[in-house]
Formats: C-alpha cells, sequence, structure tokens
C-alpha cells in the first residue's frame, strides 16, 4: 500500500480517486483536515476497504510512526501543504509550521521506518514530495521558462516555506540516502478545486452575481496544468523516476489572470447564460494587486517528457470546459463548502482511527 499525505485536499484527493480507480493497492490517507481539507470529495470511497482515513497532522511523529509500522507502506507521496498565497501573506505561521517543521518530522518518521527496511522492500521505498514553481520565483516576459536548474528565488511567505521543504528533501537524500524524487508543478485546475483560488472562485463568483476580483492589470501569467495531468505525472514519477531527481511538471498553458477570467466568463456565458441576457464578463471589478505578486511562471517539462514519456493529455481548451462543466453539474459540493458543512461530514461518516 501507499501512505498519502494531504489527500483530503484538491490535488491529494483527484490522486487517491484516480489512485483506486486505476490500482487494487490501497491508499493510507492521512490529512489534517484544516479548512482545505474536504472528507465529502471522497465520499465515492466511503465503505472502500482500500481507503483507510485518519485523521492527522504530518508533524506528529508519534502518529505518522504508529502509521508506517502498522501498514508497512511501499511509498509515502506528500501533498500535505498549507496552499494558498494570499493566506499566507495574511498569516505566514501555519505555513512555517506545515510546510517546513512538518515536513522535517514526516522526513524524519520516513528515515526511521526505511532505515529498518530490508532487502527488496528497502530499494523499492520512495518518499514522494510534491511542490510547486513558484520557489523558483518570478519570470520577466520573455525569459525561458523553469527548468529544474532554475535557482530558488521564492518571493511569498508560502513559496518560501515550499522551498525549504524542497531543501529538507533534498538534504535527507544526500545526507542519509533516503530516496526521494521530488515534483515542482505549475498551477492546476479541476474539479473539487476549493473556490479560493481564482479558477473556482470565478466560477463560484460568476454563477452568484458577485464581483470578479481580478488583482492588478490581470496581466499575470500562470501555467495551467489540469489536475489529473499532474497525477498521471505523480504516478509516472513514482513508478519510474530516478532517486533524488527533481521533475517539472507543466501544462504548456501559460495564460495571462484575465484570459482566464474571460474563458471562464465565455464558458459560463455558453453553458449557462445569465438570465437578464448580460454577459458575466460584466462581473468582472479590477482591485488592487496582491503585495509583492509574481508577474509570470512558466514550466519547462521536458525532462518530464524525455525520461519518463509523460506529457499532458488535456489542452486549457479541454480541460476547463471539463473544469466548468463539473462545477455547474456538482452545485451540492460548492453549496457545502460555501457553507461550512464539508466540515462535518469527517464527524458524521468516519470515526476516529
Ligand atoms: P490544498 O490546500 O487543497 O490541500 C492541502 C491538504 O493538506 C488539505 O487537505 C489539508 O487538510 C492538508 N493539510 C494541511 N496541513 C496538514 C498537516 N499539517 N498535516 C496533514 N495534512 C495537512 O492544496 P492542493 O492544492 O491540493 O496542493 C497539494 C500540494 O501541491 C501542496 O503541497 C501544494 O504546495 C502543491 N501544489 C499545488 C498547486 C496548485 O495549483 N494547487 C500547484 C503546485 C504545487
Ligand atoms: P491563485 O489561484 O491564488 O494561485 P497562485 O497565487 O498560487 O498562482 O492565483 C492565480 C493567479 O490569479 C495569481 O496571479 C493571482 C490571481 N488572482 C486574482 O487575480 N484574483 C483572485 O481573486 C485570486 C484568488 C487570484
Amino acid at each position: 500500500m501507499i501512505l498519502v499525505t494531504g489527500g483530503a485536499g484538491f490535488i491529494g484527493a483527484n490522486f487517491v480517486l484516480d489512485w483506486l480507480a486505476q490500482h487494487h493497492e490501497p491508499v493510507v490517507n492521512l490529512d489534517k483536515l484544516t479548512y482545505a481539507g474536504n472528507l465529502e470529495t471522497l465520499a465515492s470511497l466511503q465503505g472502500d476497504a482500500r481507503h483507510v482515513f485518519v485523521q492527522g497532522d504530518i508533524g506528529d511523529a508519534a502518529l505518522v510512526a504508529r502509521l508506517l509500522a502498522e501498514h508497512r507502506p511501499r511509498a509515502v507521496v506528500n501533498f500535505a501543504a498549507e496552499s494558498h498565497v494570499d493566506r499566507s501573506i495574511h498569516g505566514p505561521e501555519d505555513f512555517i509550521q506545515t510546510n517546513i517543521v512538518g515536513t522535517f518530522h514526516l522526513l524524519e518518521a520516513v528515515r526511521a521506518y526505511w532505515g529498518g527496511l530490508q532487502g527488496t522492500e528497502r530499494e523499492a521505498f520512495r518518499l514522494l514530495h510534491v511542490s510547486t514553481d513558484e520557489v523558483y520565483g518570478s519570470l520577466g516576459k520573455d525569459d525561458p521558462a523553469f527548468t529544474e536548474t532554475h535557482r530558488y528565488e521564492p518571493n511569498s511567505p508560502y513559496s518560501a516555506s515550499k522551498a525549504a521543504s524542497d531543501h529538507l528533501v533534498r538534504a535527507y537524500h544526500h545526507t542519509y540516502g533516503l530516496p526521494v524524487l521530488t515534483t515542482n508543478c505549475s498551477n492546476n485546475y479541476g474539479p473539487f478545486h476549493f473556490p479560493e483560488k481564482l479558477i473556482p472562485l470565478m466560477i463560484v463568483n460568476a454563477l452568484a452575481g458577485k464581483a470578479l476580483p481580478v488583482y492588478g492589470d490581470g496581466m499575470q501569467v500562470r501555467d495551467w496544468l489540469y489536475v489529473k495531468d499532474h497525477c498521471s505525472a505523480i504516478r509516472r514519477v513514482l513508478e519510474a523516476g530516478r532517486l533524488g531527481e527533481v521533475y517539472n511538471v507543466g501544462g504548456w498553458n501559460e495564460k495571462p489572470n484575465i484570459e482566464i477570467v474571460n474563458t471562464v466568463c465565455a464558458l459560463l456565458d455558453e453553458l449557462r447564460p445569465r438570465a437578464d441576457g448580460q454577459r458575466y464578463a460584466s462581473q468582472i471589478s479590477f482591485v488592487a494587486d496582491r503585495p509583492g505578486h509574481d508577474r509570470r511562471y512558466a514550466i519547462d517539462a521536458r525532462k518530464l517528457e524525455a525520461e519518463l514519456g509523460w506529457k499532458p493529455a488535456e489542452t486549457f481548451e479541454s480541460g476547463i470546459r471539463k473544469t466548468v462543466q463539473w462545477y455547474l453539474d456538482n452545485p451540492d459540493w460548492v453549496a457545502h463548502v460555501q457553507s461550512g458543512a464539508y466540515r462535518e461530514w469527517v464527524g458524521k461518516h468516519y470515526s476516529p482511527a
């Protein structure tokens, strides 16, 4: 089996769902269930013995050690993190605790467990750490995209905390020989995305008749990756990545924010036109910029393609259409996030492990 951390969040939950749709190998899912953790996303796994959910913190070394000893996973995939840049600006402390201190405790527990493995079990073991392109800082308009050797220049408390975690993971490989893999990916989008991030926020606000807040001039560029493509990249790196290596994961979809917002509006105009005949784009409102806002991210994913044969399956056009349609088809999931009812799911459906 594998141990996934942060598997009730956006990417982690998509990963768990896809994993169990494709493998029979069980997953132990350790998640603290912060505001970003949503077990309703995993409702389709209710009663599925291949999914063992445990509410807890990656920084709880005793708990992680117990789970490792009990379940003897062949791999750990670490998604657990505080992930929202705006929250890191308003309150960085949780980011330091989970992303840095928590990753440190996880590494220590995994090192002790791996140290006790023998033979093929020891050789086969992997720790895959999921990170972000934001550790590389901001690109100028004509700069080449980030490669794996781009220097680290994090600019927000979020990206600085992720950079620190990447350095710890790297050090545990170089110092202790821990069999690690690191992936640095670009902005994900897709189903089950918490509506505080750009794309789901725009869909949800548009449908609610609210303003669509675009920071600054809206010309900041992000490189969008459909979440299921990210999950397939992680599976591929876990399967065949070279130990100690870093792999960038991107969708080859660089777009300015305003174009993303206009695309979402145009899709909604087509799929769920406003009752008053107006365009959703009329709800766009330019607001004050984010402090220290990175201007451009772009991922060069050629290493992953050349070494491991991975390519994204979705274009931006196909992925964004699926995403908008998913939000239209799942109003209950959205309503429960907005009302806070999703936080009651754990009490109703899971007993403590
Ligand atoms: P998310 O915020 O949706 O989910 C994070 C999950 O981690 C939540 O379920 C939360 O409850 C859990 N968690 C938080 N602190 C924890 C702790 N101390 N112990 C155990 N669980 C904890 O984030 P996401 O978008 O799914 O991102 C997953 C990973 O991918 C993160 O490491 C993030 O840095 C990275 N990443 C995300 C993106 C993106 O576009 N979303 C892009 C690049 C990298
Ligand atoms: P976000 O989804 O928060 O991801 P990140 O900051 O990790 O890239 O934001 C994506 C881009 O969209 C980023 O440039 C900030 C911008 N943005 C807005 O313009 N308005 C918003 O309401 C949000 C949440 C983000």
